[in-house]
């Protein structure tokens, strides 16, 4: 009698888990630091886009970290929404900061990790693999005595010693561990490598069945994606992504790209979960509608923004320049379209108001799309509603997107604009006159500066004002909506001590935008330096000081 040997597999909850790390692994790209209400508005879209578990931030890194997350578990947290997921180094202060974030939500997880690859354990841990076969354990069990839902990753999982995470894996999985994540952390591997990864784990571990594999991974050679997707058709169902792919250097693997994938894809994905090719149940949970609308606020909250060509949320992504193309599309979409623009929620910016549109028609207008504003919130994106309407003819979506994001930046910030005069032209020097207050101790100054041009002239008016010193990256202007009245939107980047800090704001005078944007990455560098966040993956274990615990103050 011939005996079949099944081979293990990882627990299969049936079509895939989407884990958004938006808020904590995009949010540690360069320049992408959040205030606490713009991490709260990601956080209701990410919940209204679908996400199944979202990774709202490293709560031991600073009290402003710490609240962050705890305000989201709390806001955002709900019975039948998104697990809300704080990640903790394998330490005990991170472990016990990241419970008491997170605890308000109903659905909630410690996600623990620590590094296995030899070059992570001698060069930024100096343990040995015994230390790690202890410590491990240690760690997994104590989250799994705070909280049901505890994730382990094994950090810098692609350059490990297979035999030696397969060790890892089963020790974590014993004390308690029910998501196993694997991450590809400097974006090394390739797909046929990281298939057989996931496969070998599935086939070498011998409680594996126990735990859900999840991946994570990062875009240095553009493979993030196809990784995924083939880690997917190898038993691996929760994907670690972001929005617009940001994230630590080159990024991690996009969440839109995946999903719609998935989405476009799916009859050839189905027989990997066990379903019939034609299945027309959803592989993840995604609404994709959101997706456009998620994209940019991700984009103008972070001042990351998105190249034109990036696929699925690029603005050429549903363009169809070539004439040939626009022809093929007018007699049959199919012959060069795989995606209906309005899958991923990209309407025909239509346009919905104007001058004489009230209060309601405006509230009414962005609670269709999502925005569920309080009173105070309302009557302020009014009053910018009705200084634009006086300025441009018709409002679109797209404008009133730029109003509300605009406004989630506001609070926590230091200095705020009050003046702005600029002279400039062909016959005279570009000068900039500029009101500034210190909301901090109420005070108002003003200077004038004359620059090479009248975003030089506004700059340097600004840094005489703010006393920052800090060195201009980078000054980007782009138009929102198409028309002469259209508004501009400025994104800046500043540099200071090899960090980088962007800020971004959209007016139809593009100078007030400029100095605006200034502005608004001068907050963020000041904000970010008061933090001072300790980074989860540069600082080692070592660093557990976890006094503000309990200060409750904080
Ligand atoms: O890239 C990585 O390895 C990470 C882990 C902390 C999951 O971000
Ligand atoms: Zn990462």
């Amino acid at each position: 009698m011939k005996i079949i040997l099944f081979p293990l597999m990882s627990k299969d909850p049936g079509r895939i888990l989407i884990f958004d790390t938006t808020l904590r692994d995009g949010e540690q790209s360069p320049g992408a630091s959040l205030n606490l209400e713009e991490k709260l508005a990601i956080a209701h879209q990410l919940a209204r886009l679908g996400v199944d578990v979202i990774e709202a931030g490293f709560p031991f890194a600073s009290p402003g970290d710490f609240k962050a997350v705890n305000k989201i578990a709390n806001a955002v947290g709900k019975e039948n929404g998104p697990i809300i997921c704080g990640l903790a180094r394998a330490s005990k202060g991170d472990i016990k900061a990241c419970y008491e974030a997170v605890s308000p939500a109903p659905k909630k997880r410690i996600h623990t990790f620590i590094a296995t690859s030899d070059i992570h354990l001698k060069h930024k841990l100096k343990k040995s693999r015994k230390d790690v076969l202890q410590i491990v354990p240690e760690m997994v069990n104590y989250a799994k005595s705070l909280v049901d839902d505890v994730e382990f990753s094994c950090e810098d999982a692609s350059r490990s010693d297979p035999d030696f995470l397969y060790e890892v894996i089963q020790l974590a999985i014993s004390a308690g561990a029910t998501t196993i994540n694997i991450p590809d952390t400097v974006g090394f591997t390739t797909p046929s490598e990281f298939g057989k990864l996931i496969a070998d784990i599935n086939k070498n571990v011998p409680n594996i069945e126990e735990a859900v594999i999840s991946v994570h991974g990062h875009n240095d050679l553009g493979l993030a994606v196809a990784n995924f997707l083939e880690s997917v058709k190898n038993g691996a169902r929760q994907l670690e992504c972001t929005i617009n792919g940001i994230g630590e250097r080159a990024g991690n693997a996009s969440l839109e790209e995946l999903v719609m994938a998935l989405h476009v894809r799916k009859s050839f994905f189905n027989s990997f979960f066990k379903r019939n090719p034609d299945s027309p149940t959803p592989l993840t949970a995604i609404r994709t509608e959101e997706i456009t609308k998620t994209s940019r606020l991700v984009s103008n909250l972070t001042g990351m923004t998105v190249q034109p060509n990036k696929a699925i949320v690029g603005a050429n992504a549903f363009a169809h320049e070539s004439g040939i193309h626009q022809d093929g599309v007018l007699k049959n979409r199919l012959t060069y379209e795989i995606i209906d623009a309005k899958t991923v929620g990209l309407s025909d910016n239509k346009i919905s108001l104007g001058k004489l549109s009230g209060r309601s028609a405006v509230r009414a207008r962005l609670e269709e799309m999502g925005y569920d504003l309080s009173r105070e919130d309302l009557n302020d994106a009014f009053a910018r509603f009705k200084d634009l309407a006086d300025r441009k003819r018709e409002i679109t979506d797209r404008d009133l997107e730029a109003i509300v994001s605009e406004q989630v930046q506001l609070p926590e910030a230091k200095f705020q604009l009050s003046l702005i005069q600029v002279s400039c032209g062909n016959a005279s020097k570009p000068t900039a006159t500029i009101s500034l207050l210190n909301t901090e101790d109420n005070t108002e100054d003003t200077a004038v500066s004359i620059g090479t041009g009248p975003v030089d002239a506004v700059c340097e008016a600004l840094n005489k004002l703010a006393k920052v010193p800090n060195e201009l990256i980078e000054f980007s202007v782009k138009s929102v909506t198409e028309g002469i009245d259209a508004l501009g939107e400025v994104t800046i980047r500043i540099r200071r001590d090899n960090k980088i800090y962007s800020g971004h704001s959209a007016d139809t005078d593009v100078v007030v935008a400029a100095a605006n944007a200034y502005v608004n990455a001068l907050n963020r560098l000041v904000f970010s330096e008061k933090k001072n966040s300790i980074h989860p993956q540069f600082d080692n274990l070592e660093n557990s000081d976890n006094s503000f615990l309990s200060n409750p103050a904080n």
